[in-house]
């Protein structure tokens, strides 16, 4: 079951006049020396190599069994009557993780989830036989789907569910303080939840609460055709995208949602929605699957005269993740998958990691792409993508753009006018058949920074932690599968920036049978990641130093950011703590240096 030691090709280490190709293995004896299997030469033949995935061979591959057997994971193997742990909400105040499922609404323990709390919210007998008369499947339809679940005030929670084809909304009071110990669903007051939840539990939601509205990216019917991106909830009119124009969206399938500033000054503010839709005719030969990042302002309250109350800053540009085939003819993840935005110092500048996979049936490949705000900006400033007709072809625009330029929002920062009813005609009528960038947003660097393309599963999730270690800081991604395993891999700059060396570190299999892991969250005070699926939750700790073995080698072979040798131990490392006696090398892996003066510790 277990690979025992893995064949690499070696690395010729320096060391002084010594050259040698070293490849015996290094691993520790006792329980842990099944998992614990480490060669010399392995580190750094692991370079963005796409041709072949030698590089993706994990430091530490760990079954469920020995996950389990070694205190690695905690499970919550779901309820009978549940299924569907898909919506989460981390809450690191009040050290819980909420999850929305079938039926049901979780508070667990953030230390623990074995201890929860549990909300049950059902369809009414009526509801659940008109969806059953409406021809749909009892038991995995006619339920509440539990689709958006957000933070509201202090106090509440807002919780939107598919009510059997029958959306539905209300309030969760959790509060004031973690002490309080409440978890309470607001059963006297419902609110309908089209255009905010789907109806269909297998469409998703991507949902953003702000300042008591909700902007959601979703199917508004019945039928599962009328795809919008709206904004419900608080004092305004409701407000969404253009109704059946595919230039807007064709047929999305929304990802997620974030609040992003664009200057100091909030009335710039800007929400991003991550969706793939279908390229819009005449934009692709044939049907192909475009990755797509849209905004819109916060501040935007529709047209006056024309795009009454529909966005009238709406823009999306494509984002591509791409790799150079072999005949010159590039290989495209257009099938996005996750996002999940790393957060610097600049609130405006967060760095974009999104998931991706093929559409291709033949060829079956994943990978993760990392994008620049100032790169989305700059297309959003670049050419609309316009034609003339639905025979032309589509052509950057080069004629005279209205000012304001459609998709700027409302402010002083770019002067001009207080509010999108005040927008010139000529503004609206431009934004109204123009809502495409003709340029693309391409990666950093120009390519992935990790791809996977020569084994049986595929990425659908992914957080990422950025972790001090004693020579920088690296960002550590967790990457979730299609068959329930969990990856933890480091890009690594080597010379420079541009040159990234991804790093497996490990592959768990987090839940006891192969299921698509659907949703994750990453607690920074906790050291834990939380991972949901259709058949429960399961909770892992970011690091597992201690297996990667008894030597100060194996240690700092392993260039694991959380993990360094303290001399007697391979055990976390603060950056706080004392240098000198703190044994890591991440950047080169390099046990020499680092090492040579406790051989008696290593092999
Ligand atoms: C599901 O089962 C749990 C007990 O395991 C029960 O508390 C809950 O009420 C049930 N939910 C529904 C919707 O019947
Ligand atoms: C939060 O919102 C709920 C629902 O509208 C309301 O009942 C409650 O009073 C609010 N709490 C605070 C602290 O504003």
């Amino acid at each position: 079951m277990f690979p025992d030691c893995l064949n690499f090709s070696g690395r010729t280490i320096q060391e002084g006049s010594l050259k040698q190709h070293r490849t015996h293995s290094v691993c520790s004896m006792g329980w842990f020396s099944r998992i614990v299997c480490l060669f010399w030469g392995v580190l750094l033949t692991a370079r963005a190599n796409y041709q072949n995935g030698k590089n993706n061979v994990p430091r530490l591959k760990l079954s469920y069994k020995e996950m389990l057997e070694s205190n690695n994971v905690i499970t919550f193997n779901g309820l009978a009557n549940s299924s569907s742990y898909h919506t989460f909400l981390l809450d690191e105040e009040r050290s819980r993780l909420y999850v929305g499922a079938k039926d049901h609404i979780f508070s667990f323990n953030l230390v623990n989830i074995k201890d929860f709390q549990k909300i049950v919210w059902p369809v009414s007998y009526t509801r659940r036989d008109e969806c059953k008369w409406a021809g749909k499947d009892i038991l995995k339809e006619c339920a509440n789907f539990i689709k958006v679940l957000k933070a509201y005030n202090q106090t509440h929670l807002y919780a939107c569910g598919t009510g059997a084809f029958h959306p539905i909304c209300t309030y969760i009071e959790i509060g004031h303080h973690p002490e309080d110990n409440i978890f309470k669903l607001e059963d006297s007051h419902f609110e309908n939840g089209r255009g905010k939840s789907p109806y269909d539990p297998k469409l998703l939601t991507a949902s953003l609460l702000i300042d008591g509205e909700l902007y959601s990216g979703t199917a508004a019917d019945f039928m599962g055709r009328d795809f919008a991106i709206f904004r419900t909830l608080g004092h305004h009119h409701p407000i969404r995208t253009e109704q059946h124009d595919s230039r807007w969206l064709n047929d999305p399938r929304f990802i997620s949602a974030h609040l992003i500033p664009e200057s100091d000054n909030p009335e710039d503010d800007k929400v991003y929605f991550f969706f793939r839709e279908n390229a819009i005719d005449g934009e692709h030969t044939g049907k192909a699957t475009h990755a797509r990042i849209g905004q819109i302002c916060k501040n935007d309250f529709g047209g006056h005269r024309s795009l009454v109350n529909k966005w009238t800053t709406f823009l999306k540009a494509r984002l591509i993740c791409s790799v150079p085939g072999p005949n010159g003819i590039d290989t495209h993840f257009d099938e996005l998958q996750d996002v999940f935005l790393m957060n610097s110092k600049d609130p405006k500048n967060p760095v974009v990691y999104g998931v991706f996979t093929t559409s291709s049936n033949i060829f079956k490949g994943s990978a993760v792409c990392m994008y620049s705000m100032s790169d989305v900006r700059r297309v959003f400033l670049g050419p609309y993508a316009h034609r003339d007709g639905p025979n032309y072809q589509w052509v950057p625009y080069q004629g005279r753009v209205p000012y304001p330029r459609p998709g700027t929002c409302p402010s002083k920062t770019f002067g001009g006018f207080d509010s999108t009813k005040d927008l010139p005609d000529d503004v609206i009528t431009f934004a109204r058949s123009h809502p495409a960038m003709y340029n693309p947003v391409f990666p950093i660097n120009n390519r992935p920074i990790m791809i996977k393309t020569d084994v049986n599963y595929q990425f659908t999730q992914i957080v990422v932690d950025r972790v001090d270690a004693e020579d920088g800081q690296y960002d550590v991604m967790f990457i979730g599968t299609d068959v329930g395993t969990v990856l933890k891999v480091v890009s690594i700059p080597k010379e420079t920036w541009h040159d990234l060396e991804e790093v497996l570190l490990e592959e768990m299999t987090v839940f006891r049978e192969p299921t698509t892991i659907s949703a994750m969250e990453l607690s920074t005070k906790q050291q834990q990641l939380y991972v949901g699926s259709a058949a429960g939750v399961a909770q892992l700790p970011l690091h597992r130093c201690d297996i990667y073995g008894k030597a100060c080698a194996e240690c700092c072979l392993a260039r694991d950011p959380y993990c360094a040798w303290d001399g007697s131990s391979c055990s976390r490392y603060f950056p706080t703590a004392k240098r000198r006696t703190r044994r890591q090398d991440i950047r080169n892996g390099d046990p020499l240096t680092h090492c040579s003066d406790l051989q008696h510790h290593g092999v």
